[in-house]
């Protein structure tokens, strides 16, 4: 099983009014959006999400400022730096993650294929590790 993110292009159009950028469900990014939320605010050295899901995707846009997004599948931990708002990153389910680093008025734009639901989270990462390991190995420890 592939759990990796992927950083995805924006269209951009721009003229000299400015840029315009955007997308939607099934064709700039690969599912329908069922939930929108942001997080901003975040005071210095504060670090988000450090969860998985169960069965929710989520597309990531830093709309402004600056912040990391860290993925970790249990075997290997990747970064992807998001700093422009013409490109995001796309994360697939049963994959940790975490964002940090903010930067100063950062705004994340999160959208995701699943309403809220607190049963769909794993937050606690040995939980995460039993549950992928146990996958890659057949199942067995499911
Ligand atoms: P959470 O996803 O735990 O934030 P983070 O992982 O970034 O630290 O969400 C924080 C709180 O907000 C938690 O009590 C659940 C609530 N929440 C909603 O009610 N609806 C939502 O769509 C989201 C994402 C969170």
């Amino acid at each position: 099983m592939i759990r990796v993110a992927k950083l995805l292009d924006l269209p951009k159009i721009i003229d000299k009014r400015g840029s315009l950028s955007f997308f939607e469900s099934d064709n700039q990014i690969p599912f329908k959006i069922k939930r929108t939320y942001w997080i901003y605010d975040v005071p210095g050295g504060e670090v988000r999400g450090g969860h998985a899901y169960r069965e929710s995707v989520e597309f990531i846009v830093a709309l402004s400022g600056s912040f990391d997004v860290i993925t970790d599948d249990g075997s290997e931990e990747l970064s992807y730096h998001l700093n422009r708002s013409y490109y995001g990153v796309f994360v697939p389910n049963l994959l940790w993650r975490k964002m940090e680093n903010f930067s100063t008025n950062s705004l994340a734009l999160v959208v995701s294929s699943t309403d809220f639901n607190n049963g769909d989270y794993i937050r606690e990462y040995s939980e995460y590790l039993q549950l992928v390991k146990g996958k890659e190995d057949g199942g067995k420890r499911l």
